[in-house]
């Protein structure tokens, strides 16, 4: 039967643990002045993105090279998605061109699911829509354990805007999964309604937040979902919610800042501190690229 990562949420602690132990194994073969594996030669790996992306497609992509898989980008726009073809025919053509995985990203929350009930190829989530981005989750976790050692009782307060973040749900489950404890913060407008339901805490005064955490994992205000007016202004939110060196200097303790990029600087987190020496942004990126191979390897049934 095909392995697929559809989400954290129907992962085991035992699974996320050995992906992430795999992915600090595939970081060792990166580290190699040749950094390529033939682990994947001879499977063949399509990239099914309908929504825009710069690291995880390239991060995958990436990782399909490394592993010596053959890649094929598909991009809804200039396919014939634009003619009017179902997803489900797009997907039985690819198939009948002898693919093995497929990576999809799209804007509506369930399609990798949906793409498991009309291919055998292996399903791998690149985002869809509000619902997860496991491969970020499992990424960020995983720069966690590089930095930490362990994230085991580490506190994560997750900042900004959390009603619209696959990434936020897919860090939820799979720190809380890992024993980490998870707080949210943001304007109550974007936080959902019964959040507290995850067990997770809430705060609504970022101070708060700053005060209880070891890492801030900033996210991105997704500006194009903002039309309904669900905080006031821009300059407002950046005065309340984002995270400046004014607000860090209040506690006298190091915090580890994480973003999952793409990043609005100067709204929710300061130009600065982006790229300062709190920051881990980079490492994640670097990370998501041996996360990926691992993520591909063991669902690829090779080794099984
Ligand atoms: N973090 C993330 O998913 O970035 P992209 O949208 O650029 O892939």
């Amino acid at each position: 039967m095909k392995d697929h990562l559809l989400g954290l949420e129907y992962c085991s602690k035992q699974e996320i643990e050995k992906i992430l132990k795999t992915g600090f194994s595939f970081k060792e073969v990166l580290s190699r002045p040749i950094p390529k594996v033939p682990t994947l030669r001879g499977k063949t790996v399509v990239n099914l993105f309908f929504e825009n992306s710069t690291r995880t497609r390239i991060s995958f992509e990436l990782a399909q090279k490394r592993l010596s898989a053959d890649t094929v980008n598909f991009s809804a726009s200039s396919s014939s998605v634009a003619k009017g073809e179902s997803l489900r025919d797009t997907i039985r053509n690819i198939e009948a061109m002898k693919i093995d995985m497929v990576v999809v990203r799209h804007k509506s929350p369930g399609v990798p699911y949906f793409l498991t009930q009309c291919t055998d190829a292996s399903i791998i989530n690149a985002g869809d829509g509000l619902h997860e981005h496991p491969t970020q989750g499992l990424l960020d976790i995983m720069t966690l354990q590089e930095k930490f050692g362990t994230v085991e009782n580490l506190k994560v307060a997750i900042i900004g805007d959390i009603l619209h973040s696959r990434v936020a749900r897919s860090n939820i489950y799979g720190l809380q999964k890992l024993g980490a404890k998870v707080a949210l913060c943001g304007p109550p407008t974007l936080i959902p309604v019964h959040a507290e339901d995850w067990g997770v805490e809430v705060f609504y005064d970022i101070n708060e937040a700053v005060a209880w955490a070891d890492v801030l994992n900033v996210l991105r205000i997704q500006l194009e979902r903002q039309g309904s007016g669900l905080f006031p202004s821009r300059r407002e939110y950046a005065q309340r919610f984002g995270v400046t060196r004014e607000k860090l200097r209040k506690v006298d303790k190091d915090i580890t800042i994480m973003h999952p990029g793409p990043i609005n600087r100067g709204l929710e987190l300061e130009h600065d501190l982006a790229d300062g020496e709190f920051s881990v942004i980079l490492n994640q990126v670097t990370n998501g690229v041996a996360l990926r191979m691992a993520v591909l390897y063991l669902k690829s049934g090779v080794g099984s």
